[in-house]
């Protein structure tokens, strides 16, 4: 297993499959009832530099709910890379605390906390890669029974963060994506070539209506990420033929899927018809992110199922 989760490529098809198995014990527990706390007197510190709802609560809950603790510090409140370099934070955290999730700007902040950690240290998104979105997601259409490995997702919209998390875990789970954007906004082409080289199936198109023909899931997500506010405007230009809306969606198959991160832009890059429509799971990918990263967390800081 993984020591730290800071990329969707840092695990493998089967550990991918066992956390999903892990999660879906640990979501059946809780619903159950069961209150066991296998991480008991265990802490876990989060670093944000960004804002967050779902990660934030979810970390929280999620190592509350194992019977651990959760520390929140703001990147600005303990000067990340400013006040203090990143090397000496992950230096210090790592002889008080059992785990660091923290969510950054620059993806180089995430691997420096990692490499100078003693304890794990988990992503909770980067300007290059969002994988604890990417594992929830999956995990969702995992406990659906969807065929992953038979599936086409075309990924609508701009090739970020959360798309680059996606493409990644799809390929190693056998997935066939295609990514529909504007030219200037594709995926990266090292996370491409990786992907491929998962043996991964990802085509890349600049026509949304193709990639949505015989889909069996469209993805989107924000046309402005956190941290290119500035580019707004630019970017609702580049993207205006890139919503997805029930005319999209109406080119895939019946039973499409339509998935979102959240939060969304309404009106944007979905509109409010799909985004609450019937084709919608975006409130279960959201739910299931407690469920997911309580399994990485579980993983990671090595507790049992069986205390649970
Ligand atoms: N999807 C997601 O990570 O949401 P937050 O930005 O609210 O954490
Ligand atoms: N791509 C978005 C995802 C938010 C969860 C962002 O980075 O802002």
């Amino acid at each position: 297993m993984m020591r730290h989760f800071l990329s969707s490529a840092d695990l493998t098809r089967d550990a991918a499959l066992q956390v999903f198995q892990l999660a879906a014990d640990l979501k059946q527990r809780w619903k159950a009832g069961r209150r066991g706390t296998p991480l008991a007197g265990r802490t876990m510190a989060l670093i944000f530099e960004k804002p967050s709802l779902r990660t934030r609560v979810t970390f929280e809950v999620g190592i509350v709910q194992l019977g651990g603790r959760a520390v929140y510090l703001s990147g600005a409140e303990i000067g990340l890379g400013t006040r203090e370099s990143v090397a000496d934070v992950a230096r210090n955290l790592a002889r008080w605390v059992d785990g660091i999730a923290a969510r950054v700007y620059a993806h180089a902040t995430i691997e420096t906390l990692a490499r100078h950690a003693t304890v794990p240290v988990i992503n909770g998104l980067s300007d290059s890669e969002h994988p604890c979105q990417a594992l929830a997601d999956f995990f969702t259409l995992w406990e659906r029974g969807v065929d992953i490995g038979a599936m086409r997702l075309a990924w609508i919209g701009d090739g970020n963060n959360v798309c680059h998390s996606v493409i990644l875990l799809g390929a190693l789970l056998g997935a066939s994506t295609v990514v529909a954007c504007p030219p200037g906004y594709e995926p990266a082409p090292r996370v491409l070539d990786a992907a491929r080289r998962l043996g991964g199936r990802v085509e890349v198109t600049e026509d949304a209506r193709k990639a949505a023909v015989g889909a069996d899931v469209i993805y989107t997500d924000v046309w402005t990420s956190m941290g290119q506010e500035a580019e707004r405007v630019r970017r609702q230009e580049a993207f205006s033929r890139y919503q997805v809306n029930e005319t999209i969606v109406g080119f895939a198959k019946p039973s499409v899927l339509v998935m979102h991160c959240l939060p969304a832009h309404r009106g944007e890059e979905i509109t409010d018809a799909v985004l609450d429509g019937p084709h919608s799971i975006a409130l279960d990918q959201a739910e299931n992110r407690l469920h997911a990263q309580k399994a990485v967390i579980l993983t990671l800081l090595g507790g049992s199922i069986d205390d649970v």
